[in-house]
This record gives C-alpha cells, sequence and structure tokens, in this order.
C-alpha cells in the first residue's frame, strides 16, 4: 500500500499514517513504501536498512525514573495577567516580559536572576574574551564534548523546597479558610492569595525544558553536524553509532530523547546508542556522582545549606518580609517569602505565568540569585568539602576520551566498572554528549580547576555585584559546557598543534595556568599541556576516598578548594 506524504512531512511521517489517502497524487507528492521510515536529515546517516543492526544496542526502560508527578495543565490564556507590552519574541511563556516591583521603567530581566532555575540564555562570562569566539581558519575541530544540563523541571519532591513549601501552605490556608477554618485574608498585590491553588508537579520536565533542550540540540546540529557524519560516513562498512549517554531519570531520558530528535531528527533512537545510566541510592554514575560520594549527602557537610544560604536568605528578605506583611493575615517569614521568588521561576517554567513575580523589587531578585550561588557554591562547589570528588568521575572519562585510554582500576571513583568497556564508553568518537544535573556541571569545572570562573569565596552577609560566580551564568536549565578538540596548522610538515576550547553556554572560556595552560591569546590551550597537568593534578587534588567517605566535620565555611586534607 502506498501512503501520501507532502515532502514538507518526511520527518514527521510516520505522524501521517492516519491520513486518508487521496485518489489523484500530485505531481511534486513522494511516495513511501513504508510509512514507518523516518527518514534522516542527513544524507550519510546510518538509515533503517543500512547493513547495521538497527535495534538500540542498550535497552533504555530499565526503571529507576525518580519521582514522576504531573502537574496541572497550563492555561496561559485564562490566568494570564501580565500587562505587559514588552516583546515576548514568540516565547511560550512570560519569562522575560516581568517587570520588577517599584520599577523605574529599566530593562532588567528577572528571568536571568534565577540561579538554577533560570531558563538556559546565553552566558555574560568573560564578555572581553568573546571576540576570539570563532575559530582560527587554520584550525579544524576534531571531536567535540558536550556535558548538558537536562531543561526546566518542576519543583524537586521535597516538600521543604522552598516552592512547595509555600505553595502548600498557602494552598492549606485559602482551603482552610473555605471550609469554615481560620481566616485568611489578603489585600493589595497578595489579594491573589486568597484563592491560591498550588498546581505543579514534581521532578519531570515541563514543556518549555522540553523546548531548551530541543532547541539545544539543533543548535548542536548547526555547530557540529559535520562531525557526525564522519561517524556514519565511512567506506561502505557498517560504522559503530555514537554512544550517548544520560541517566535513568524521567527528566534525563527526556531531555536526551528531545535532544537527540533535535540533532539527528526523530529517527534519532535508530541512528545512536543511548546508554542509560542508573541513578539511584547504591548506583554508581559519574552523571550523578552524589548517588556514590556518600558525605555530598549529609546535612552538616553541605556547606551551602548549613551555613551559608540561612544567614544570606535573613539578610536579603528582612525588609521584604517587612513589606509584604500588610497584605496577609499569614504571619511571614523570610523562608516563606523566598518560597514565593521560588515560585515566580517554577510557576513561570510550568505553567507560563505567575502572580508571585512581579511582588519583587530588582534588589530582591539579585539576592534570591545570590541565595542559589551560595547553596551551589557551598554544597557542590569550591566551598564544598567533596566540590572536586563529586566532579572528578565525569573529569577522568574526558581525559579517557581525550587520550583514547583507559580509567585504572585503582582510580575508579564514580564511575560503574562494569560501563567501561569499549562498547558502552568508547574513546574514539569525535561526538560525545552526556546528560547530567546542575551540580555536576559546576563540579566539573571546579575538578578541573577553573578557579576563575567557580573558584571564588562568596560570603553569607554581603554580596559582591562584581563577582563571577552567578548560578544562572554557570547551570541555568538546559545549560551546556563544551569542550572542543581541534587539529590547527599544517599537518604535512609536523607542525600541527592540538587545541582544546571551553565553551560554557555558548560563552568562551578563557583557559590559564590554573587548568594547566600557557595562557593564549585566544583563549585557547594546548591539548598536550592540559591533558598532562590534569592527568597529573586532578584525580589527586579530589582526594575522593577521604572526601566522600572521611569521617571529618566542619566548623564553617572553611573550605575554598573544593576538597580537604
Ligand atoms: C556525509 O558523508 C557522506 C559520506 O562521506 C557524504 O556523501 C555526504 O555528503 C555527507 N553529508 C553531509 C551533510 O555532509
Ligand atoms: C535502502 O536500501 C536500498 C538498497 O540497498 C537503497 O536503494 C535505498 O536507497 C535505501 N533506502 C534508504 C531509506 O536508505
Ligand atoms: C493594561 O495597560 C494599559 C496601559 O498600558 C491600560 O490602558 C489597561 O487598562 C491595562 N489593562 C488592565 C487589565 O489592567
Ligand atoms: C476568592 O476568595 C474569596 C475569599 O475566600 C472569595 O470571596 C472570592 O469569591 C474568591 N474569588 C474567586 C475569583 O474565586
Ligand atoms: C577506509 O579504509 C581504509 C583501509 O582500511 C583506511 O585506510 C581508511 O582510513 C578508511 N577511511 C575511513 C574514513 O574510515
Ligand atoms: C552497574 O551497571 C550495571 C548495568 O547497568 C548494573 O546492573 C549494576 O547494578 C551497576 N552497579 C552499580 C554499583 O552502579
Ligand atoms: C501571628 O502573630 C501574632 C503576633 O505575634 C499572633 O498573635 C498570631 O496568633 C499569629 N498568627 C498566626 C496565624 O500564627
Ligand atoms: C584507541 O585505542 C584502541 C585500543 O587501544 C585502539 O584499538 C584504537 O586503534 C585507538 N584509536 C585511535 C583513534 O587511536
Ligand atoms: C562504585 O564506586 C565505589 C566507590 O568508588 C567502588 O568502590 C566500586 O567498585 C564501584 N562499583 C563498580 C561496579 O564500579
Ligand atoms: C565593581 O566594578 C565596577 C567597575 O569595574 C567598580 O566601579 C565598582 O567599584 C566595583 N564594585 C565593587 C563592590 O567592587
Ligand atoms: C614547520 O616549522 C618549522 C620550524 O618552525 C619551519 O621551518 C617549517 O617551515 C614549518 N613547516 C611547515 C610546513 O609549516
Ligand atoms: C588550581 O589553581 C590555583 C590557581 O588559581 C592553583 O593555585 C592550584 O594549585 C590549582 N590546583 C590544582 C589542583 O590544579
Amino acid at each position: 500500500m502506498l501512503f501520501k506524504l507532502s515532502s514538507a512531512l518526511l520527518l514527521a511521517s510516520s505522524l501521517a499514517v492516519a491520513t486518508p489517502t487521496p485518489s489523484t497524487p500530485f505531481a511534486e507528492d513522494v511516495y513511501l513504501e513504508d510509512p514507518h521510515v523516518l527518514f534522516s536529515r542527513q544524507a550519510g546517516a546510518v538509515r533503517p536498512n543500512a547493513t547495521i543492526d538497527i535495534s538500540p544496542a542498550f535497552p533504555t526502560d530499565i526503571g529507576y525514573s525518580g519521582t514522576i508527578k504531573y502537574g496541572a495543565a497550563p492555561f496561559l490564556a485564562q490566568n494570564n495577567r501580565l500587562n505587559s507590552t514588552k516583546p515576548n519574541l514568540g516565547a511560550a511563556t512570560k519569562a522575560d516580559e516581568y517587570t520588577p516591583a517599584n520599577s523605574k521603567g529599566s530593562d532588567f530581566n528577572m528571568a536571568r536572576y534565577w540561579g538554577n532555575t533560570s531558563p538556559w540564555f546565553p552566558s555574560p562570562l568573560f564578555s572581553e574574551a568573546q571576540k576570539n569566539r570563532q575559530l582560527d581558519p587554520t584550525c579544524k575541530i576534531t571531536n567535540v564534548h558536550i556535558l548538558h544540563r537536562h531543561g526546566a523541571r518542576y519543583p524537586t519532591s521535597y516538600s521543604t523546597e522552598g516552592a512547595p513549601y509555600f505553595g502548600v501552605l498557602a494552598t492549606n490556608a485559602s482551603t482552610a479558610a473555605a471550609t469554615g477554618g481560620a481566616a485568611f485574608t489578603n489585600t493589595g498585590p497578595l489579594a491573589f492569595l486568597s484563592n491560591y491553588t498550588y498546581q505543579l508537579g514534581a521532578e519531570i520536565l515541563t514543556p518549555v525544558g522540553a523546548q531548551q533542550v530541543f532547541d539545544s540540540g539543533i543548535k548542536a546540529y548547526y555547530s557540529y553536524g559535520s562531525l557526525y557524519n564522519s561517524t556514519a560516513g565511512g567506506n561502505g562498512t557498517a560504522p559503530r553509532k555514537p554512544v550517548i549517554r544520560t541517566t535513568s531519570q524521567e527528566r534525563m531520558l527526556d531531555s536526551a530523547r528531545y535532544w537527540t530528535a533535535g540533532f539527528f531528527g526523530l529517527d534519532a533512537p535508530s541512528l545512536i546508542d543511548l546508554l542509560v545510566i542508573l541513578e539511584g541510592d547504591g548506583f554508581n554514575n559519574t552523571l550523578a556522582s552524589y548517588d556514590t560520594c556518600n558525605n555530598s549527602n549529609v546535612g552538616a557537610l553541605a556547606v551551602g545549606d548549613t551555613y551559608l544560604t540561612p544567614q544570606w536568605e535573613a539578610t536579603y528578605l528582612k525588609g521584604t518580609v517587612e513589606r509584604l506583611q500588610q497584605y496577609t493575615s499569614l504571619n511571614l517569614t523570610t523562608e516563606m517569602v523566598y518560597g514565593m521568588q521560588s515560585l515566580c521561576a517554577y510557576e513561570t517554567n510550568a505553567l507560563g505565568y505567575s502572580p508571585f513575580c512581579e511582588l519583587f523589587t530588582e534588589d530582591e531578585w539579585r539576592g534570591f540569585e545570590y541565595f542559589l550561588d551560595l547553596q551551589f557554591q557551598g554544597d557542590y562547589g569550591s566551598m564544598s568539602p567533596s566540590g572536586r570528588a563529586q566532579g572528578i568521575g565525569y573529569v577522568q572519562e574526558f581525559l579517557a576520551r581525550l587520550t583514547n585510554g583507559t580509567i585504572p582500576a585503582d582510580q575508579i571513583t564514580t564511575q560503574n566498572s562494569t560501563l567501561l568497556t569499549p562498547e558502552y564508553f568508547p574513546t574514539d568518537q569525535p561526538m560525545y554528549v552526556d546528560f547530567t544535573h546542575d551540580d555536576i556541571i559546576l563540579s566539573v569545572l571546579v575538578a578541573l580547576n577553573y578557579t576563575h570562573v567557580v573558584g571564588e569565596y562568596l560570603s553569607a552577609t554581603t554580596m559582591d555585584d562584581n563577582r563571577t560566580f552567578v548560578l544562572s551564568h554557570i547551570t541555568p536549565f538546559a545549560a551546556r559546557l563544551i569542550f572542543e578538540v581541534a587539529e590547527c596548522g599544517s599537518t604535512e610538515g609536523g607542525n600541527s598543534t592540538q587545541i582544546i576550547r571551553t565553551i560554557l553556554n555558548d560563552a568562551l572560556i578563557p583557559m590559564n595556568e590554573a587548568q594547566g595552560c600557557t595562557p593564549r591569546s585566544d583563549g585557547s590551550c594546548l591539548l598536550s599541556e592540559f591533558v598532562q597537568f590534569q592527568q597529573a593534578t586532578a584525580y589527586k587534588a579530589a582526594n575522593f576516598d577521604f572526601a566522600c567517605f572521611g569521617n571529618y566535620t566542619l566548623t564553617g565555611p572553611t573550605v575554598t578548594n573544593g576538597t580537604i586534607a
């Protein structure tokens, strides 16, 4: 049976099965014998009828999806209360359209102060270095390493986290009032609270999160599509499909699926081998290293949560509690007000709009960002005793890939050694893509000693407006840390050099001595220098066994170099 498809629908051909077949075809129409074949966007890609086995090499339904809690469906056409004239450039949500409280008409974009809950945007880090963003024309990129965060998600399932904490509290208060309990009166900018219902799910991707990773896959295809083709090209023999890795958590698997749909097309599952690595208590997984590194889960060793954020919250929200208290019968605390700020970010990402956003001033948003900066720097960064240890697993894998080498059995950290075989862990691919979490991207930068990006000591009481460590510039939703390896100069004369460049959320990060590099004017590093230095220092400096399993205590925010002796 022939199925008729317009050429514009080739990629989506499987969706067209139910379309009735007209009896008279048009001349420009294309006929497919098999409606289930999804055509690749790319010549040379491994096709479904190529000589290799097209079935996925690794199973993707391996359980350990984590908590899955769906939220309410958005209804922005109904619920949007934003009377904004700011252009939204076709965006699905209102993230870029809010105006802060007491604004004097500046173009302050609060969504860029939401730390790790900011929707992805290009990082403004090292703006003066961006003139070197273009690759020297004598260089040819030979391989690329992408470490990618999942897209926007719902809050986690911890009910003590700011957004669910206040969301549930306000919902309970309004429900109690409506059923004859204690009165719950709200006026002015908080009037909406009287009828408020918390509608968010937990843990899984939001729709705009899916969009972020899909867009990123497409963007990566424009940047690196040709590298994939060199995998798929070859000598007429069956090429190896690229192994792409993610974890078993639902938002991680979904992010890998949306990203690869963007990069490869809808036939991605037949073009790659997606390795889903178990994430959950007791599993080793470099992309979720907290499952292995026990001390990273000990509250008293979480410097951010224990020593930094409580103090900062009490400082930056003191005046805000006083300002908002006049509008509600709830006795507000700084925890509640922090929860309202967090709800702004999560509700916008999940529902498109949040009534909490415009309650806060520019300075309150700067304070919110800094709260998250402190939390991450203290729990996973340079102020954490296990900051390097939490990132070292991926770093060891990265070095193995750069050298086509192996990880010595006596240096296993957070890897699952079962998955270090050539089948699961090839080291000769032109393109590597690994999906992970915000904290891992930070810890990897710490383990590689990018001190000029993530090395600052942050004070729990005073915010430095000029600091470099701004979490939304490092790991917003759908963050991506990319390393490009290139061969420059003439290969014939034996004069070629291999270089490596670091690109974080589109910003070229100039490399320096702290990563082992003799600084070069274009921000790149000689690959040999980088590799030698990192091989000699990174594993040792992480002090993995002691940092993760040792018996030690802290008396305050005393760690400055991401490890503990
Ligand atoms: C991909 O590689 C094949 C085989 O080398 C080549 O014929 C084809 O033109 C390439 N496609 C692209 C888009 O570069
Ligand atoms: C499938 O294989 C046949 C015969 O080798 C070839 O003519 C055809 O172009 C291939 N189709 C696709 C979709 O690759
Ligand atoms: C929206 O703003 C415009 C002015 O920009 C005003 O005329 C209009 O009344 C506002 N609408 C609502 C519902 O507040
Ligand atoms: C909001 O709640 C108040 C007090 O419970 C009630 O009087 C009012 O009708 C509600 N408004 C809406 C739009 O539901
Ligand atoms: C093709 O095969 C030849 C001989 O085995 C080898 O020298 C060459 O490098 C191969 N080319 C590619 C692109 O794999
Ligand atoms: C290692 O991976 C294998 C295969 O997924 C799994 O069966 C095993 O439980 C994992 N072990 C650890 C410690 O993660
Ligand atoms: C709020 O605080 C006031 C004064 O401290 C107290 O009288 C009142 O009971 C408190 N209300 C609630 C709901 O906790
Ligand atoms: C990588 O190492 C493997 C195993 O040692 C070897 O077979 C392969 O040829 C190497 N590949 C490259 C590109 O050096
Ligand atoms: C998991 O990690 C621990 C800690 O590094 C290590 O002792 C163990 O051998 C690893 N397990 C596997 C299967 O690699
Ligand atoms: C921040 O940088 C600006 C411009 O370099 C400078 O004028 C200002 O004093 C700096 N502020 C602080 C707190 O260091
Ligand atoms: C390689 O470098 C040497 C020494 O710098 C130089 O003399 C020679 O011309 C170079 N060869 C090529 C092909 O660039
Ligand atoms: C990291 O960089 C700092 C300089 O910023 C240097 O003093 C330190 O020795 C480096 N540590 C490692 C482990 O590379």
